[in-house]
């Protein structure tokens, strides 16, 4: 009996088709590194038209990322809630909890927080060095906080009115301190002592009352800083407070840069450093607090998810 040539196993085309699905298994099963999302104020983890949408979008751009979007508290009804009323500092342990228990975070993962969650996932980087955050990226987050509440984002509008009485009342009192948390990041730069001495988060990791150098450690140790300022912002005053700068000193009308600041020529918190070996990296978006397109979603914030 005479034999034909030797039959490939499979049709050539097949083998193609089969070499591309591997190649694409692997690139699935080729670790992106996670991401972990923190919501803002009168928000939570899970709100379809917010962080919901946002954690959809990016597992659609990033096959196979892990994202997972920090509920503090058992459901979104108490998440909620405790982005007003929470103590942050239980609020960041909570989270810093949450992280070191998920076995998916291991490896280290990237962070973006979405305005107060910004501030509040640069302290889980700075408290709490495991799991590993490699890149933070600070979506419209007020990182010398806040002095006003000129209008509130979303739906929330008459919490927000009676939060503004207290704050104007007397925010640096310890009871409006522990139960609200917008004071925990009001910085009254007329009264530049009383909130050195009695802002219970912010002025604690921004390092105004001690240098505790292993918030300078760890701080220094993300791969990159990445702050994101909206032009238009009528939420937060002052807006620059978006990249870490703030009111001068005594007056309320003037601003600085972070570069200009004494956190910053001090080095008190490793920024300097920082900014010099090229991690710290300043994104501007058109329009107001939180409003963006998924275009640009798409061409400014994924590469640092990729
Ligand atoms: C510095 O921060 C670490 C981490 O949160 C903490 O354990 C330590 O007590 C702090 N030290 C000071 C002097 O505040
Ligand atoms: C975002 O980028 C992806 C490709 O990565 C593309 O498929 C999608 O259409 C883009 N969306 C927008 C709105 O630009």
């Amino acid at each position: 009996t005479s034999r034909g040539p030797v039959k490939p196993p499979m049709d050539s085309g097949l083998f193609v088709g089969f070499l591309l699905l591997l190649s694409i298994a692997a690139r699935g099963s080729s670790v992106s590194t996670p991401l972990v999302l923190w919501h803002g104020m009168g928000d939570n983890c899970c709100n379809p038209l917010s962080m919901g949408s946002i954690k959809k979008m990016v597992e659609e751009e990033v096959p196979g990322i892990y994202v997972l979007s920090l509920m503090i508290g058992k459901n979104v009804v108490q998440d909620t809630e405790n982005s007003f009323f929470m103590d942050v500092n239980e609020q960041v342990a909570f989270a810093c909890d949450k992280l070191g228990q998920d076995p998916k975070l291991k490896a280290g993962y990237n962070a973006m927080g979405f305005s107060q969650g910004a501030q509040f996932l640069r302290a889980v980087a700075q408290r709490c060095p495991y799991p590993p955050m490699n890149t933070l990226i600070s979506v419209g987050g007020q990182h010398q906080g806040v002095y006003g509440l000129p209008r509130c984002p979303g739906e929330s509008s008459y919490i927000c009115d009676w939060i503004r009485k207290k704050l104007n009342s007397g925010a640096y009192t310890d009871a409006v301190q522990k139960h609200l948390v917008q004071a925990q990041y009001w910085h009254d730069p007329l009264n530049d002592d009383l909130y050195i001495q009695h802002s219970l988060f912010l002025a604690d990791i921004n390092q105004e009352r001690v240098v505790n150098d292993t918030y300078k450690k760890n701080l220094m140790s993300l791969k990159k800083f990445v702050m994101v300022k909206f032009l238009q912002d009528s939420v937060v005053d002052p807006v620059v407070s978006e990249w870490f700068g703030f009111f001068k000193t005594g007056q309320a009308e003037k601003a600085e840069t972070l570069q200009e600041s004494t956190l910053y020529k001090e080095d008190r918190l490793g920024l300097a450093e920082m900014d010099k070996a090229g991690k710290l990296v300043f994104l501007a978006s058109e329009g107001d607090h939180l409003q963006f397109s998924r275009a640009w979603f798409n061409a400014t914030l994924l590469p640092y998810l990729r």
